[in-house]
């Protein structure tokens, strides 16, 4: 096996891509791919990967229509002579039907869980939603690295330069607010969410009128209807007259979410873990940290 891997990007931003090769001595691998008028996929892996480790980048929100050109190209390499394959995962999805809410249903954080462990040798991620599993070993059985945020959010949040409180908008979220608290030395609430469908929520926060000179951060881990935050951002308005932030790992925004939090007067910032234009916190060193841990390589960042 030659010492230095190659890298395939789907769906993500070769910008990301391009450091983390760099970072290693990596080539970055060439996919001809597109659809055939049927919508069916046609795949061909260009290079020659034969005895080579390969590392996937693969931005994996909407994993319905991202999985299978994923399983594709895993399967191609494999069957190509690749040794090893690692997935970058940033973003990974199915994390939070994390047990069977109601009779009958799916939970599915543990079948695509098989799915993409069957595929891969290992795989790097960066802050799953690991809410009643405690680590993702539980349901992944290939080797898993969970790369946190926290640092990066702090240092953006310091960068504000202003007394801040960080909101968590439900119990969930402490485990992120709690820590970037800590590292700012901000004080920190923890609001109570209850959730009754994909777009109903409700949530209630402790009393913050002794905070009012601070600038009310709320910290997420994903944006996804953005029903949480909307519900927040309104509870927050009512008591603070500053603007408010908001700081999220990952901004899914399904439908019209952020037309409808941008119409609110949020300021939005999330990680370029899903390419979106609130993007502001740049993830690529975790994961080239991630990279590090299993190619044996010290983490050229240190
Ligand atoms: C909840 O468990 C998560 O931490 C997020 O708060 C949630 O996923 C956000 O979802 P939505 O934007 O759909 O309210």
């Amino acid at each position: 096996m030659t010492t230095h891997p190659v890298f395939y990007n789907l769906f993500s931003d070769d910008r990301i891509l391009h450091a983390v090769a760099t970072a290693f001595g990596g080539d970055t691998g060439t996919l001809d791919s597109r659809r055939f008028p049927d919508g069916e996929s046609y795949l061909n892996v260009v290079d020659n990967v034969k005895d080579k480790h390969v590392i996937i980048l693969c931005a994996l929100d909407h994993p319905n229509d991202k999985f299978l050109p994923l399983w594709f190209l895993a399967n191609t390499l494999r069957e190509l002579g690749a040794v090893k394959i690692g997935l970058l995962i940033p973003y990974l999805p199915y994390m939070r039907q994390d047990c069977r809410f109601n009779s009958g249903e799916a939970v599915t954080s543990r079948y695509f869980s098989r799915l993409i462990s069957e595929l891969a040798d290992w795989m790097v991620t960066i802050d799953p939603h690991l809410h009643r599993y405690a680590a993702l070993s539980e349901i992944y059985t290939i080797p898993c690295d969970t790369l946190h945020a926290d640092v990066i959010l702090a240092q953006w949040i310091k960068g504000l330069g202003t007394d801040t409180l960080l909101v968590g908008p439900d119990r969930e979220s402490e485990q992120w607010v709690a820590g970037v608290a800590h590292q700012i030395n901000s004080p920190y609430v923890v609001a109570d969410k209850k959730r009754f469908g994909d777009r109903n929520v409700s949530i209630s926060l402790p009393d913050i009128a002794a905070y009012s000179h601070c600038t009310p951060v709320i910290i997420d881990d994903i944006i996804s209807s953005g029903e949480t935050l909307i519900q927040i951002t309104k509870i927050l308005q009512k008591s603070n007259q500053r603007p408010i932030h908001c700081a999220a790992i990952h901004g899914i925004f399904a439908g019209d979410a952020y037309e409808r939090l941008v119409k609110l007067g949020i300021n939005l910032a999330t990680g370029n873990s899903i390419r979106h234009p609130s993007n502001q916190f740049d993830l690529t060193p975790l994961l080239i940290e991630g990279v590090a841990r299993h190619l044996s390589f010290p983490s050229p960042l240190r």
